[in-house]
This record gives structure tokens, C-alpha cells and sequence, in this order.
């Protein structure tokens, strides 16, 4: 049976199974708990044992002075909970206590689900976990050393594991590099994070999210967060795209509502041509702005949401426009806007 564990002073709690770290058990449930190396040798995971039996797993490097040993400081990487327990440690609250980092990961997988979008997944060596907030963002770097901004489409839940967006192009010089097996692309490296596009954990206010296109990796980020976060408020997905197969991952997002019961997901289709001239930007901004009006209709008010955009610059200031005159309070609404 899982055993409960508390986290002071924030009280966030999790469940751990028999096999699994505190750490591990602690990240998969969507926590922010300060770590490093996550093998016993950085010390950074460190925390205080307030009650309940806690038993140290494998070797640890990192060696604790006798008054430390005393007070019940432990590594949460190298150990686990024998009952329930209340553990003090820190917790990252905000995007600058996440250190920037330098790795390499490997690319696991290459998916193409549509021709002008890759599915980007990487994964990161155990002992050198990529840590950020859900919807942050992070640097590529390819084989010949350029580098492109994109956020994290996963949750740090999944510690190991990075998803990224990318909108494709066949003459993308950057991509190409990136993706050509033939240059022995096994590997990219990652640089972040960055961005403050994340989740605000204590507001119990119901949350929408919009996304544009590819706009839709943070927001994936964050919906993945706020599930293990099993936050009670109703969450609503407005994925908007400018063509018929621009909802690349509708069965994820249909499979999420069908099984959580507080997650409503619209998937909704524009016509939108290059913006080149102000009568296009008109018919752009009326079209956007009829299909926002007809999903919100039954969230109003919607003064009382958080609501979160993300859409490159000139489809952003549309929403933002859209929901300011709506009567959104402009205090709770958060906005990304991908690179291209
Ligand atoms: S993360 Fe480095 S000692 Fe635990």
C-alpha cells in the first residue's frame, strides 16, 4: 500500500509506492522539490525528517556531519518512506530558483504527425535530469552548435522524458541538422530554462487554456502538470488552428476528457491567411474573435477564470484583445508566444 507524505511548510503531499525514492515519488507528482544529481552525491536534495519511518536505498556520497544525522536530515534520492510521513524541504516557487542547466539528452523518437509539425522526444541520462516548471522553455542545440528557443510540451512529472513541438519546414537549416540520422543526430543539446509561462498552483479559480497551433506545447505542459497536481477546478482547452489537421494530438486531448471528469477540450478550426495587410489582419481578428465568442459563451463569466494564451505575437494580441473586451480580469490572464 502507497504510503502519504507531507511536505512542510507549503503541506503538499504525495503518495509513494514501496520501490520508489522520495524524490522520484515526489516529482512524479508534479512537485518542484530542490534536486541535483538525484544519486547521493550533490547533497541538494536534502530534508528533514519531521515524523514517520524513513529508511535510506543505496549508496549515497554525500555525508551528513553527526548534529545533521541527529536532527533527521536525509537525501529524499536515496531514500524511501516506510510509513506515512512530514518531511521538511524546500520547494521551488517561482522560475528563478530553477538553476540553468547544460545537458545532452538523446533523441528517443522523431514523430511526424502532420507535415509541417515533429514531435520532438528526448530523454535525459538519470543522473543528469533536465529540472524546470511546467511551461518553461529551453534552448536546442544541433550538431553544428545553433540553437532555437521551444518549450517543454511534458510535464517534469515524467523527470526523464522531454516532448517539444516543432513547426517544420523542409529548407529549415537548424531542423534539418537536427533531425538527419545520417549526421549521427542521436543527441541535442539543452540549454534552460526559461519563460515564467507556468501554472499558478494556489488559485483555485476554474482555468482556461488557449492555444494556437503549435502554441499548444506549453499548454500541454501545463495540463499535464495541473492533472498530477489532481487540482479540483474545471479545466477548459480551447486548441484553435488554422487548418484542418492542426490538431495534431486531438485523440491525447479527447482521451484526457473522456477520463478526467473536470477537463472540457474544444478543438476548433479558422480560416487564417497570412497576415500581410491590414484587411486580412480585420478578417483574421473577426474570425478568431467569433469562434472565442461562441466556445466562452458557457464559461461566462469570465472575470472569474485564469486564463492562459499561447500563440505566436499577432495571433496572442487578438486573444488578448478578445478576452480584455470580454471582461476578462486582465490580472489572470498569462500569455507565451512560440517561436516559429
Ligand atoms: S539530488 Fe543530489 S544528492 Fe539527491
Amino acid at each position: 500500500m502507497a504510503n502519504k507524505v507531507t511536505l512542510l511548510p507549503s503541506q503538499h503531499t504525495f503518495l509513494i509506492e514501496k520501490n520508489e525514492t522520495l524524490l522520484e515519488a515526489a516529482l512524479r507528482s508534479g512537485l518542484s522539490v530542490d534536486y541535483g544529481c538525484s544519486n547521493g552525491a550533490c547533497g541538494k536534495c536534502q530534508a528533514k525528517v519531521i515524523s514517520g519511518q524513513i529508511e535510506k536505498s543505496g549508496f549515497q556520497d554525500y555525508v551528513f556531519s553527526e548534529a545533521e544525522k541527529l536532527a533527521g536530515q536525509i537525501l529524499l534520492c536515496r531514500c524511501i518512506a516506510l510509513t506515512d510521513a512530514v518531511l521538511e524541504t524546500r520547494e521551488a516557487t517561482d522560475t528563478n530558483e530553477i538553476p540553468l542547466q547544460r545537458l545532452k539528452a538523446k533523441i528517443k523518437k522523431v514523430e511526424s504527425p502532420t507535415n509541417d509539425v515533429k514531435i520532438l522526444h528526448t530523454r535525459t541520462p538519470r543522473s543528469q535530469r533536465l529540472r524546470y516548471i511546467a511551461g518553461q522553455r529551453v534552448k536546442l542545440i544541433n550538431a553544428k552548435n545553433d540553437q532555437r528557443s521551444y518549450s517543454v510540451a511534458s510535464c517534469p512529472c515524467d523527470a526523464l522524458n522531454q516532448q517539444f513541438h516543432i513547426p517544420y519546414q523542409p529548407d529549415d537549416e537548424f531542423l534539418s541538422t537536427l533531425f538527419d540520422p545520417d549526421q549521427g543526430n542521436l543527441s541535442v543539446g539543452i540549454e534552460g530554462p526559461t519563460g515564467a509561462f507556468i501554472l499558478q498552483e494556489a488559485s483555485t479559480r476554474p482555468i482556461l487554456f488557449i492555444a494556437y497551433n503549435t502554441g499548444f506545447a506549453p499548454v500541454k505542459g501545463l495540463i499535464e502538470h495541473a492533472l498530477s497536481l489532481e487540482l479540483s477546478q474545471d479545466i477548459h482547452l480551447i486548441w484553435i488552428s488554422d487548418n484542418e489537421n492542426g490538431h495534431y494530438m486531438h485523440n491525447y486531448c479527447r482521451s484526457i476528457s473522456d477520463a478526467v471528469d473536470n477537463f472540457f477540450y474544444h478543438p476548433l478550426t479558422i480560416d487564417a491567411k497570412k497576415i500581410t495587410d491590414d484587411k486580412q489582419v480585420d478578417q483574421l481578428t473577426s474570425n478568431i474573435s467569433t469562434v472565442l465568442a461562441d466556445a466562452t459563451q458557457p464559461l461566462s463569466p469570465l472575470k472569474q477564470h485564469d486564463i492562459y494564451i499561447s500563440a505566436e505575437p499577432d495571433i496572442s494580441k487578438i486573444c488578448e484583445n478578445f478576452f480584455t473586451r470580454a471582461g476578462a480580469d486582465i490580472t489572470h490572464l498569462f500569455l507565451e508566444t512560440p517561436s516559429s
